[in-house]
């Protein structure tokens, strides 16, 4: 019995959030503060994690181990060449310590708009190689490893 009033439930608090109770909120170039069209994302990914990415705000994947690692991955290939090993900076700013040229990089959002929309000069949109589940995956990998003020990390804040 237990068992079956666990997955009414749950059942139930699914079907709530796939009624779209939740507001997506607008994702913006972090240049041009121009709505990013989502729609030139890579095809393939996660759309499940990702709605629920794009209703928070926050990346579901922060804090799980195997996602991390996974970001690691494809960190190495898709940034690593710019931005150093370990994100300690290169030709691109270090992305490990608590210094932003981008302010807005403190939360989920902000990192992920520099992601899919691109910044300045050599940081291109990343839509171009990675799907938005490879964004929030290196994502997870960035907060990881993060070395700066405690109190700096706005993301950890609900
Ligand atoms: C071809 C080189 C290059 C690649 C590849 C690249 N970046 Fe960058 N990145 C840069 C440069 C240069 C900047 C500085 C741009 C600016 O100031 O507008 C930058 C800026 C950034 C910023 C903003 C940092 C801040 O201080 O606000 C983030 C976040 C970032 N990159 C993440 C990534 C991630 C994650 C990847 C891999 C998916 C990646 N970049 C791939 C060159 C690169």
């Amino acid at each position: 019995m237990k068992i079956k009033y666990f997955l009414t439930g749950s059942t139930l608090s699914l079907a709530l959030l796939s009624a779209g109770t939740l507001a997506e909120i607008t994702f913006r170039n972090a240049i041009t503060g121009e709505p990013l069209d989502l729609s030139f994302a890579k095809t393939g990914g996660n759309p499940d994690i990702f709605k629920q990415f794009k209703e928070t705000g926050s990346n579901p994947y922060n804090g799980d181990k195997e996602a991390v690692k996974k970001g690691h991955d494809l960190f190495m290939t898709a940034c690593s060449g710019c931005h150093g090993h370990e994100a300690e900076g290169k030709l691109g700013p270090g992305l490990a310590d608590d210094y932003w040229t981008y302010p807005a990089n403190e939360t989920d959002k902000g990192l992920f708009e520099i992601l899919f929309g691109g910044a300045n000069g050599m940081m291109g949109p990343q839509y171009v190689n990675l799907n938005t589940d490879e964004m929030l995956l290196i994502m997870s990998w960035i907060r990881d490893i993060y070395k700066g003020d405690p109190k700096k990390a706005k993301w950890l804040k609900k």
